[in-house]
């Protein structure tokens, strides 16, 4: 079975006091309706600004099925890399799960898609689980090339992983032009950017895998088109961007299964 995921990008918000009361908000919420009801773990992963989340793991510490990730991570070890953060340190701060290529990372701070292959490779050989973002522009959607697209950002990015590598790593499906515009994609054109990203790992990696693997979809996503998103036979949940920094709107957007 699929695991079905929701996860909050929180960007570069929230004071870590107004961190650590949203994630607590957010627990308090789902310890009165446990996740495994709802569906199987890894459930909710929220990613917070680095400096939050030795704070946040520790709230999160005894929620089953809630996860704690950071927004990036460097493609090195340690070193005179100023300003830098890298795998190891973020595992020891608590988290298990990174963001890697997140469309704002590609654009505004020119990420290529070899760039993101080093980083997940490290984040993932240290321990650390990848959730891979990958999407298409306006001006790519409209000249009809975001499946294309779509499978360069993939194949540079991540299909030189071995199997067992891949097996750590979820996909999310963010359209750029859906990104904090309010303009999410339809239910079909999420269903089949998904159901194509799905066709592409078969392809790699075989039918087994690509069955139990979750991709998300990204992108004005909220508590009230969600429902209609995760309905879709590939949607296998959300990452979440303005509505997960509200406890009560993540909150039902976690329930839209
Ligand atoms: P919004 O939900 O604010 O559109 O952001 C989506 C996103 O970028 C999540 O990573």
């Amino acid at each position: 079975m699929r695991k079905k995921i929701v996860a909050g990008n929180w960007k570069m918000n929230t004071n870590v006091d107004e961190g650590k009361k949203l994630s607590q908000e957010i627990c308090e919420m789902i310890k009165k309706k446990p996740l495994k009801t709802i569906y199987g773990s890894p459930g909710v992963i929220l990613f917070p600004p680095f400096v939050h989340i030795i704070e946040i793991a520790k709230i999160i510490k005894d929620v089953e099925g809630v996860f704690v990730g950071a927004q990036n991570c460097y493609s090195e070890l340690s070193g005179a890399y100023t300003g830098e953060i890298s795998a190891p340190m973020i595992k020891s701060a608590g988290a298990t799960h990174v963001l890697i290529g997140h469309s704002e990372r590609r654009k505004l701070f020119n990420e290529s898609n070899k760039m993101l292959a080093a980083k997940t490779s490290f984040a993932i050989e240290n321990g650390l689980n990848v959730v891979f973002c990958c999407g298409e522009s306006l001006e790519e959607r409209e000249n009809e090339i975001h499946f294309e697209v779509i499978r360069r950002q993939l194949k540079e990015g991540l299909f030189w992983l071995d199997i067992e590598s891949f097996s750590n790593v979820i996909i999310a499906y963010e359209p750029v032009w859906a990104i904090g515009t309010g303009k999410t994609a339809t239910p079909d054109q999420a269903q089949q950017m998904h159901a194509f990203i799905r066709e592409l790992i078969a392809e790699k990696y075989g039918k087994e895998l690509a069955d139990s693997f979750s991709i998300l979809y990204g992108g004005s996503c909220n508590a009230k088109n969600a429902q209609q998103l995760f309905e879709q036979e590939d949607v296998d949940g959300g990452l979440i961007g303005g509505a997960s920094l509200k406890a009560g709107d993540f909150f039902k957007i976690i329930q839209s299964f």
